[in-house]
């Protein structure tokens, strides 16, 4: 009879010790997943604000080099003050995001949400021989937090740009509106993906520009596509892509509208 108390108590005590490791291990599982955290964050602003940093200089060089043209250096310097605007409202957003809080949506003008993009890039498209061609409705309207879809569609467009360099092409960005969603395309006739490089392009770290190939390129850290899934599936939306080697690429957005009476 003593023994089996005996064993019932060293049961116990047992289970009470492997209890408390337990707890010690998720406690430390959640303190690594902060620091991950933490990192991914750091990831995503350096990111982005590296995209807006190369047009931001190469506006306040301009402004520089036309000391003497005081409306050129005007618009320069505007153009420079709004990218600096857009990196805070950039880093407010992706600390949110990354804290997994939600941002409030709003209802925004599509076209002028493209405009801004192309007027924060300093570099003229027609100079890479690339023509851009917009064909957006003026009343689309998206239900979504403004400054993360110009993150998405910089990034598309920044890519589409790399695709087509150096020979140019053509750079068509639509949009319609459907009964319950609008979805959004951006199309490059450009370089097209390889069926492999395709099935893990949402992927962080999955780039094909690890090394320059010209003054005009960048290398990339395969992270730009890897946002634009995160900010997507965050509104609820989709992102896809289709592809054709060494003729085109399609990214294609879908956005949810609001539920009547759901606006929040
Ligand atoms: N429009 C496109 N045409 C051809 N290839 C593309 C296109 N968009 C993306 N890719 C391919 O997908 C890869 C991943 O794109 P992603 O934007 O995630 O990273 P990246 O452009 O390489 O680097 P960065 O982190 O600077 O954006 C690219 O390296 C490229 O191979
Ligand atoms: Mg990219």
């Amino acid at each position: 009879m003593t023994s089996i108390i005996e064993k019932r108590l060293s049961l116990h005590k047992s289970l009470a010790d492997q209890q408390k490791q337990n707890d010690a291990l998720k406690s430390h599982i959640s303190q690594l997943q902060a620091l991950a955290n933490i990192g991914s964050t750091m990831y995503m602003i350096a990111h982005e604000i590296n995209n807006l940093l190369t047009p931001l200089s190469s506006y306040a060089t301009f402004a520089l080099n036309n000391l003497d043209d005081e409306p050129i250096v005007k618009k320069a310097l505007e153009r420079a003050v709004q990218n600096c605007q857009r990196a805070s409202k950039i880093m407010d957003s992706m600390l949110t995001l990354t804290n997994g809080q939600k941002q409030q949506n709003q209802h925004c003008q599509l076209s002028s949400l493209i405009k801004e993009i192309f007027d924060s890039l300093c570099r003229d498209f027609a100079k890479d021989k690339i023509t851009v061609n917009i064909v957006i409705a003026e009343d689309i309207v998206i239900w979504a937090v403004p400054v993360q879809i110009q993150q998405v569609l910089m990034n598309l467009i920044l890519n589409a740009r790399d695709a087509m360099l150096p020979r140019g092409g053509i750079l068509t960005i639509k949009a319609q509106e459907n009964s319950d969603s609008v979805q959004i395309e951006v199309t490059d006739s450009g370089s097209g993906i390889k069926p492999d490089d395709l099935k893990k392009i949402f992927e962080p770290f999955s780039t094909t520009k690890a090394d320059k190939k010209s003054s005009l390129q960048h290398s990339g850290s395969g992270l730009g596509l890897a946002f634009c899934k995160r900010i997507i599936d965050s509104h609820g939306g989709c992102i896809s892509v289709e592809s054709e080697l060494d003729k085109a690429s399609t990214f294609r957005i879908t956005l949810p509208k609001p539920k009547t009476g759901n606006n929040k």
